[in-house]
């Protein structure tokens, strides 16, 4: 199979934002309780973090997290989660049919947060809850002092406001799974009406308002169409959600569901563009892609499970090779629309479809799709590149004309770096890349990283890393042409200074 690439530096998508690169820890299953927080474990801190995962999670230098939900945050009350610890009452947690403990809340999670060097993507309740809970908790969050709200956090132990920025209006709420689920038009309503006053409280946050549960909802996008004729001069951004999996074992279509990603982006930027001439706005309005991975590994087991357990092993999807190339895939695909997606999570970060897994008392390791994700945000910090691609092309089952090769590049004009993130979907054959980068003349070619493996379907364990990357690839930079050979299946980064 062969590629040909043109890469210049001026051909720019957008500055990214790092955001892009965030994540997700939500009240489920086993994300906070025996993932982030393990009390008593011999690698906790004072607080009950637990310090593995803590440098797992620096590593990956994640910007944002998304808290508490998901749909867990439709049913919480966030007061349940401040103050002292022995006062907070055990709840039944519906969403996920669970028990909260309530002993992690708001401030213990700001403080995991700063240990992590990350901010803090804040979700307020607009299921069972309103405009009420939502402004206190940012008067709560973010107010200096003086007033009810930021005088309790005060008590609480927490002198400084923590200066939440971001903020999600409610989750998923086209979803009929969903505690408190409305139509668009009722949505648009409460939402708005939330977003005033939060802002009344604090004119520097920013709110991203709801948007589809996934491309495969019956309502999208009808759903961003009427709730963003409401909210649009209110808010900042609208939310994407997506989950893919390979259910029918067939990777050839798996490998192209980010074609699907790509058309979910497309769709959603222009319902916003639409509202925004409908409008006659000047405001543009950005994406924050807040939810997405891979998911479905875990659905069989979890339908095994008792209800009403604290932390019950939930979602705790086993990623195997193939998964790692999807995850690629996908980063390349909201790397190539940064003009508009500002933020992104991937979902989640610890135990519950994540790139990170834990035992209880034991250790803490890394997913094959770590890798990706931890590739794309160390080294995809810059500008994006749009490269001009003529690659080979297949059909599967589900999908037509998609490329073998999957592309974006990344530069990076403070220190002098360009990288080259690169997916070969061949399940059989090397793809012979042909790269012109005429543009960076003096460049030298620093590493080609590859993440490869035999076994479509191999995995990590806690005893075992079968899918880790090596820096042998045999890209070869020469009179301002890169070759290189990308193996069948393979995720690459090449490096060049
Ligand atoms: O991330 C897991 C769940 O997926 C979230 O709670 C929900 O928002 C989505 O359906």
């Amino acid at each position: 199979k062969q590629a040909r690439m043109l890469l210049d530096k001026d051909f720019v998508i957008s500055e990214i934002d790092k955001r892009i690169y965030g994540s997700f820890i939500e009240h489920l299953g086993r994300a906070v309780y025996g993932g982030i927080y393990e009390p008593g474990h011999s690698e906790a801190d004072e607080q009950g973090f637990r310090r593995d995962v803590m440098e797992l999670v620096k590593e990956l230098q994640v910007p944002i997290v998304r808290y508490p939900g998901g749909n867990f945050v439709s049913g919480y009350n966030w007061e349940d989660g401040v103050g002292p610890k022995e006062d907070r009452p055990k709840r039944l947690e519906l969403a996920w049919k669970m028990i909260e403990t309530n002993e992690v809340g708001t401030n213990e999670f700001a403080d995991w947060a700063k240990k992590v060097n990350t901010e803090v993507m804040m979700a307020v309740n607009l299921g069972t809850r309103g405009i009420d809970a939502a402004r206190n908790l940012v008067e709560y969050c973010n107010h200096p002092g003086g007033t009810y709200w930021s005088d309790l956090r005060k008590s609480h132990g927490y002198q400084e406001p923590h200066k939440i920025k971001t903020w999600c209006l409610g989750n998923e709420m086209d979803g009929p799974w969903q505690i408190g689920h409305m139509n668009a038009e009722d949505y648009g309503k409460k939402a708005l009406e939330a977003a005033k006053v939060m802002k009344w409280v604090d004119d520097s946050i920013e709110l991203v308002s709801c948007g589809s549960s996934s491309t495969g909802m019956k309502t999208f996008p009808e759903w961003e169409a009427t709730s963003l004729d409401i909210t649009y001069e209110a808010v900042d951004y609208v939310s994407l959600h997506q989950y893919y999996g390979n259910p029918n074992n067939d990777t050839e279509s798996y490998l192209a569901k980010s074609l699907d990603m790509d058309h979910f982006i497309k769709t959603v930027i222009s319902t916003c563009d639409y509202i925004k001439a409908k409008k006659r706005s000047k405001k543009t309005l950005m994406l924050s892609f807040d939810e997405w991975n891979v998911w479905y590994h875990s659905h069989s087991a979890d339908k095994q499970l008792k209800p009403w357990q604290v932390a019950p092993p939930q979602l705790e999807d086993v990623y195997n090779f193939e998964d790692a190339l999807l995850v690629g895939c996908m980063l390349i695909t909201m790397l190539k629309h940064s003009d508009r997606v500002k933020m992104a999570c991937m979902a989640q970060l610890v135990n519950v479809i994540a790139p990170i897994m834990t035992s209880n008392g034991g250790g803490a390791w890394k997913q094959t799709i770590f890798y990706p994700y931890l590739h794309t945000s160390v080294y995809g910090r810059g500008k994006a590149l749009q490269p001009v691609i003529s690659s080979d092309k297949y059909d599967s089952k589900e999908f037509t004309d998609v490329p073998y090769l999957e592309s974006v590049s990344v530069y990076d004009e403070e220190s002098e770096a360009v990288t080259i993130f690169a997916v070969n979907r061949s399940l059989t054959d090397e793809l012979h890349l042909d790269c012109d980068v005429r543009s960076f003349a003096g460049y030298q070619l620093v590493e080609h990283i590859v993440l490869e493996n035999d076994d479509l379907k191999a995995v990590n364990t806690e005893q075992c890393e079968q899918v880790k990357p090596h820096s042998n690839g045999n890209a070869l930079l020469q009179d301002g042409k890169i070759e290189a050979t990308l193996a069948k299946a393979s995720w690459n980064v090449i490096r060049l200074a």
